[in-house]
């Protein structure tokens, strides 16, 4: 079944690339937000419940911004707050982010299990770069924030990374932007690489289904296909936005 969450306010509420950290909205009405993006995530069983703890989040966001080296990133403050929270109720045991650039996105998701704003015991958490320059930057940020090492980051295609992964994925973060022949289109690819390894319930977060929505045509139909996932919802609260899928 797939299902629309959309804010009247989603093409006005616009990220700042180069300033990651820079407030775009009050506290309050960013938490009520995302609290309604969570609701319609309930709606659609693809999450038990909405509730996370906010001063781990706010944790998680203080030290990121203290510790990470970020050039710019289209993540905002929303879909931040948003992916630590489907995390910290998923509390998924294996996560595997593709394409994490300088580790932002990555972090976003993994902060839920690793760091300051830590609320459940992950085994791994891995955030996987082609470019290793970008990987080695990653790979440096987390290891400012996480000494434990549960987060890291690999510098391989995802396609083969994925492909490769002798354990199960209980959720898979895509962000990759693939090649000049297949953009974003990769995430259909990557996604078919880990399929055999996602058990039921496993969910597929895939951020740019409002940006980047034509180039991610054949993803979308794939994973909005009551066939071959449970739920779908596209949730459009920035101008990003982020596909969230349950097998
Ligand atoms: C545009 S960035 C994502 C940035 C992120 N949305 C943010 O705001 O921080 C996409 C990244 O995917 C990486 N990438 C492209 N193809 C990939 C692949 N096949 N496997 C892993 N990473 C890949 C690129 O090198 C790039 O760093």
């Amino acid at each position: 079944m797939s299902h629309t969450f959309q804010t009247e306010d989603w093409d006005q509420y616009t990220m700042d690339y180069p300033q990651p950290h820079r407030e775009l909205e009050p506290l309050a009405r960013e938490i009520a937000v995302v609290d309604d993006a969570l609701a319609a995530l309930v709606d659609a069983g693809i999450l038990p419940h909405g509730n996370y703890d906010h001063e781990k989040m706010l944790a998680h966001r203080r030290a990121v911004a203290e510790l990470f080296e970020i050039p710019w990133t289209a993540i905002s403050p929303r879909m931040q707050r948003l992916l630590y929270a489907i995390n910290a109720v998923a509390q998924p045991v294996n996560m595997l982010a593709a394409g994490v650039f300088c580790g932002n996105t990555f972090f976003s998701n993994a902060g839920a299990a690793a760091g300051p704003g830590a609320c459940y015991r992950a085994e791994n958490l891995i955030g996987i770069e082609i470019k290793p320059e970008e990987a080695a930057r990653a790979e440096r940020n987390v290891r400012r924030i996480d000494p434990t090492g549960v987060a890291r980051v690999v510098a391989a295609d995802a396609v083969d990374y994925v492909a490769a992964f002798d354990a199960p994925i209980h959720l898979l973060y895509l962000d990759a932007d693939g090649d000049a022949a297949r953009g974003k289109g990769i995430y259909y690819d990557i996604l078919r690489a880990a399929w055999n390894r996602m058990p039921d319930g496993a969910i597929v977060l895939a951020h740019n289904s409002v940006n980047c929505a034509e180039r991610l045509a054949h993803y979308l139909d794939f994973v909005r296909d009551g066939e071959n996932f449970r739920a779908s919802v596209n949730i459009i609260f920035d101008g990003e936005g982020l596909e969230v899928s349950a097998k």
